[in-house]
């Protein structure tokens, strides 16, 4: 793997340590305002360090995805600001439109079934039109190769590989162009327990090397604290804040340590607050049935 720190090497010569602060403040979404009026998120606010992996958890329909779908430039803001490496990025006035600093990959593919894996992973840097195809090409190999030998596929179109290769491909897609913040939407959810761990070797492996600033949605608690330096627990919608984790276990991550006692008391916290939270969206939702 020890190639793979050339996954951004020239982008990164010239790059200052810092890149990928992110600082969500006061950030509040309602949908339909003039109509149902339906509140995402309330005065959500959340400050992330430069390479931090931070993941969030909470019951269904809290408001994981619009805040990702904010920070990606995919969705407005209704009040707040977020701010990226001191800069503003979206407030009312300034909606933000997707951009390279910030990638995303979703729990659904979004290969082109109609490219290889190699121009999959170049499209991002051709697009620009900025680097010559051979170089694209030299730097797609390069990133596939260290990211566990995947170069031996760079032939291959994505309907030839197991959604878990699909996934790594993504990946390797969103950090060809060396973003400062990396945003996934619950990527392995469909995916069996077997594959889920192998696919979280994969991405510690590049968040270790990367050194990339991480926002993980997922639902599987457990995946949060594996992967995780903080574990941030939504409350139900409107969704903001309940619960702030620092998840201190050692990396490298290791399986073992889900059986020690401190990865033990994390996770009794981190149910309990996501359970008290689905019960309280439970009670609502039989209210308003009532
Ligand atoms: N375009 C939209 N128009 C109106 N309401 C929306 C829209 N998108 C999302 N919502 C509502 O906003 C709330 C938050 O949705 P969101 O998709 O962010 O939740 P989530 O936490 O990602 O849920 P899940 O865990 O199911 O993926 C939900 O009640 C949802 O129905
Ligand atoms: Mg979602």
């Amino acid at each position: 793997m020890r190639d793979m720190l050339d996954l951004n090497s020239a982008a990164a010569a010239g790059k200052p340590a810092a890149a990928g602060k992110v600082s969500i403040r006061n950030v509040s979404k309602i949908y339909d305002p003039e109509g149902a009026r339906v509140v995402a998120l309330d005065n959500f606010s959340v400050d992330f360090a430069p390479g931090d992996f931070l993941a969030i958890v909470g019951p269904s329909g809290c408001g994981k995805s619009t805040l990702l779908n904010i920070l990606a430039g995919f969705d407005t803001l209704t009040s707040g600001e977020v701010y990226l490496d001191d800069k503003l990025l979206a407030s009312v006035d300034r909606p933000l439109a997707p951009g390279p600093d910030r990638v995303v990959v979703f729990q659904q593919g979004a290969l082109f079934p109609w490219k290889t894996v190699l121009d999959n992973v170049t499209y991002g840097l051709m697009k620009q039109g900025r680097t010559p195809r051979a170089e694209a090409e030299a730097r797609g190999i390069e990133m596939l190769k260290a990211s566990g030998g995947l170069d031996r596929i760079a032939k291959s179109f994505p309907s030839q590989l197991s959604s878990g290769m699909q996934r790594r491909v993504e990946i390797i897609r969103a950090l060809i162009n060396d973003p400062k913040v990396l945003l996934l939407d619950e990527p392995f959810r469909a995916m069996d327990t077997v594959n889920k761990v192998t696919m979280h070797r994969h991405l510690l492996d590049i968040f270790r090397i990367s050194q990339k600033t991480i926002m993980f949605i997922t639902h599987d608690l457990e995946e949060a604290l594996f992967l995780a330096d903080r574990v941030i627990v939504m409350t139900t919608r409107p969704g903001t804040v309940k619960l702030d984790i620092k998840v201190d276990l050692p990396r490298p991550r290791t399986r073992e340590m889900m059986a020690s006692d401190a990865y033990i008391a994390l996770k009794e916290r981190t149910v309990m607050a996501v359970r008290e939270e689905a019960q309280k969206a439970f009670e609502r939702g039989e209210k308003e049935m009532a």
